[in-house]
């Protein structure tokens, strides 16, 4: 079941899934009211009211291929999502990227403190699994596995490792090679998980759908994440609601360090339809992944 006609424009869809997760999201998150209040206020600072929902999204556009439904998918893309928000409050933690703006309104450690920052992170990580381990997604063998799936992008083999490899990197030049398994491990894991959870919540694929299914999430999450590299030195710190230029004065590894700004666009083009063509095998039924994907590459935030 699909959330707005298939017909309708992309921007009125996005805004549908937008505000479907963002209710989702309140209702599972704990009450502010509720002890201890402080920690269950900033888990909502953190996680509610901003934010572009763009693994949500996914997991939608891909629960399109397989007929998943809008409740599965509201599971799913609340666990993707409190993932996402928790790798955000740490990320700009002092002992990361140490920055003081997200989504436009101060970092959560900023707004709270560190101590609370930390444990932000570690609940809206749990809760995300309490979510997925505690709905009726269907046969418990594939729910297990789609749990599995979420908590190894999550962990030292996805996102958390390719946190650590970026804080090693800072103030050396990789070689291409070690800056895609960075930026896949980092950013790719999540937004991969995103989209296989996503078809996961429907009818099986076959095993060659799944394998182009894959193949366009490995490219979408690189594509989204050099675009981030780019943004970071040609967006204002006002429009993307964080602190432009970190990457350059943190000396972090890009794909603009690397290639420069011109070369890294072209590679973003070259991402981009390399995701379209893996998306082939599925025609019409891919159309609002497609669309997702000309948003990540040309988005200006
Ligand atoms: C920012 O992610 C961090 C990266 C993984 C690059 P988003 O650009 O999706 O951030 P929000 O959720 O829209 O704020
Ligand atoms: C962050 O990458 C990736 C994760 C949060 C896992 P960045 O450090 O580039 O993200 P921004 O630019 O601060 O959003
Ligand atoms: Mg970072
Ligand atoms: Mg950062
Ligand atoms: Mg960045």
């Amino acid at each position: 079941m699909s959330v707005t006609s298939s017909a309708a424009p992309f921007a009125d869809w996005m805004g549908d899934v937008q505000r479907r997760v963002e209710a989702a999201l309140a209702h599972h998150l704990p009450s502010a009211n509720g002890i201890p209040q402080r920690l269950h206020e900033a888990m909502r600072y953190a996680a509610l009211g901003g934010g572009k929902r763009v693994r949500p999204l996914l997991a939608f556009a891909a629960g399109e291929l397989s007929g998943a439904t809008a409740e599965n998918l509201d599971v799913i893309a609340c666990a993707v999502e409190l993932i996402h928000a928790y790798s955000l409050v740490h990320d700009d933690l002092p002992c990361m990227d140490d920055d003081v703006l997200r989504r436009g309104r101060p970092t959560c450690h900023v707004e709270y403190d560190e101590a609370t920052a930390l444990l932000v992170g570690d609940s809206l990580q749990t809760l995300a699994f309490e979510l997925l381990a505690g709905a009726d997604l269907g046969e418990p063998a594939r729910q297990l596995e789609m749990i599995a799936l979420l908590a190894h992008a999550s962990g030292s083999r996805g996102m958390a490792g390719g946190q650590a490899i970026d804080l090693a990197a800072a103030g050396k030049a990789l070689e291409q090679p070690e800056l895609e398994l960075m930026h896949a491990l980092k950013t790719g894991a999540l937004i991969r998980a995103a989209v296989l959870l996503g078809a996961q919540a429907g009818a099986p694929l076959t095993s060659e759908r799944r394998g182009q299914l894959d193949r366009f999430a490995k490219r979408a999450g690189l594509l989204f994440q050099v675009v981030d590299d780019i943004l970071d030195c040609t967006a204002s710190t006002a429009t993307l609601g964080k602190t432009a230029g970190k990457d350059e004065a943190a000396e972090k590894p890009t794909y603009v360090a690397l290639l420069g700004l011109d070369t890294a666009r072209a590679y973003a083009e070259e991402l981009h339809a390399e995701a379209l063509a893996a998306l082939a095998v599925f025609g019409d039924r891919a159309a609002r992944l497609c669309q997702l994907t000309d948003f990540i590459c040309h988005r200006r935030f």
